[in-house]
């Protein structure tokens, strides 16, 4: 069985990630307002891919014997001053996801919880891809400032992104 500190932990960690889809599906919106289809694409994948962080946390819990526990989602921001915002609101929101996942693999050590601890490490990986990502776009767009042509082809380019849900993947 597992112990009932991580289980709460864990159970907040699902209530992250699916307020991180949240959050991104509304980014996704905010971006069709905008015009910007490949932006809101980039985003809606975003959201598809946190379903996936939750849903591999809440599968995890029943298979430790642990009980999931549904929590409300808190609100999401539904506005932006401009595109780089938004993906600055992403940066400091991944780092802090990076952070919570930290607390939790000091915790299953703390606890010698190894299968929580191995099962963490996925997200330690995930979230070194997440912020490279974001910090992609975020170059991207600093040099492009605000050129409308060059948007555009970002635009393009953010359209041609594919869903892979890599929870699933074989290592
Ligand atoms: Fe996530
Ligand atoms: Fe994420």
């Amino acid at each position: 069985m597992i112990n009932k500190e991580i289980e709460k932990k864990l159970n907040k960690q699902i209530n992250l990630e699916f307020w991180s889809s949240q959050l991104y599906l509304s980014m996704s919106a905010y971006f069709s307002d905008r015009g910007l289809p490949g932006f809101a694409h980039w985003m809606y994948i975003q959201y598809e891919e946190e379903i996936t962080h939750a849903m591999k946390f809440f599968n995890y819990l029943i298979e430790r014997g642990g009980k999931v526990t549904l929590a409300p989602i808190a609100s999401v921001n539904t506005d932006w001053a401009s595109t780089i915002d938004v993906f600055m609101e992403t940066q400091t929101h991944e780092k802090e996801v990076t952070e919570r996942i930290y607390q939790l693999a000091d915790a299953a050590i703390a606890n010698r919880d190894h299968a929580t601890q191995s099962m963490l490490q996925w997200f330690i990986d995930e979230q070194v891809e997440e912020e490279a990502n974001v910090k992609a776009i975020i170059d991207t767009l600093n040099l492009v400032q605000d050129n409308g042509y060059a948007i555009y082809g970002l635009d393009k380019e953010l359209a041609t992104r594919v869903f892979v849900d890599s929870t699933q993947a074989v290592p």
